[in-house]
């Protein structure tokens, strides 16, 4: 049997990267409808990533005697303000996920379970990737401002920042 505070914050935690892979989700399909191409395969891709991060948490509960929940999922926001919008959103989004990574974390070493938290360690390091990534790609929208020029640019870059992590499959768990 799996500790019950234990089991409680990882189906939590289960929650949240359902609720991530939804949030990428909808900013995938809003960029589609606005020509941001490049943008909505980034998306996509973020939002199937986040798919992985739930799966594994699933996997782990499971294998672990405990039972996972599989969450509801509530219906994200239609429509953006902007892109530098969706990725404020995506940085305030992805810096919530890791405070609650953090509280798993800290529930762990609480319960002395280390193995579980052997186990979060490859989300405290993907978090702090996620969260560079997000500052840097947020930067480039505020240095390039209302240039469309620069948009495009921009979206085209998204688009090959998508197809590599495709041909590398980084970070996502087997
Ligand atoms: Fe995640
Ligand atoms: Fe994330």
């Amino acid at each position: 049997m799996m500790n019950k505070r234990i089991e409680a914050a990882l189906n939590d935690q289960i929650q949240k990267e359902s609720s991530s892979s939804q949030f990428y989700l909808a900013m995938a399909s809003w960029a589609e409808n606005n020509g941001l191409n490049g943008t909505a395969k980034f998306m996509y891709q973020h939002s199937d990533e986040e798919r992985f991060h739930m799966l594994k948490l699933i996997k782990f509960v499971n294998e672990r005697g405990g039972v996972a929940l599989v969450p509801a999922v509530p219906q994200p926001p239609v429509e953006f303000d902007s892109l530098e919008r969706v990725f404020e959103l995506l940085l305030e989004h992805e810096i919530v996920v890791t405070e609650s990574i953090n509280g798993v974390v800290d529930v762990c070493l609480q319960e002395k379970d280390y193995s579980t938290h052997n186990f979060m360690q490859w989300y405290v390091s993907e978090q702090l990737e996620e969260e560079a990534l997000a500052r840097g790609i947020l930067d480039k929208l505020r240095l390039i401002g209302g240039d469309k020029g620069g948009l495009y640019l921009f979206d085209r870059d998204l688009e090959n920042a998508a197809a590599q992590a495709t041909a590398g499959m980084g970070g996502q768990p087997a």
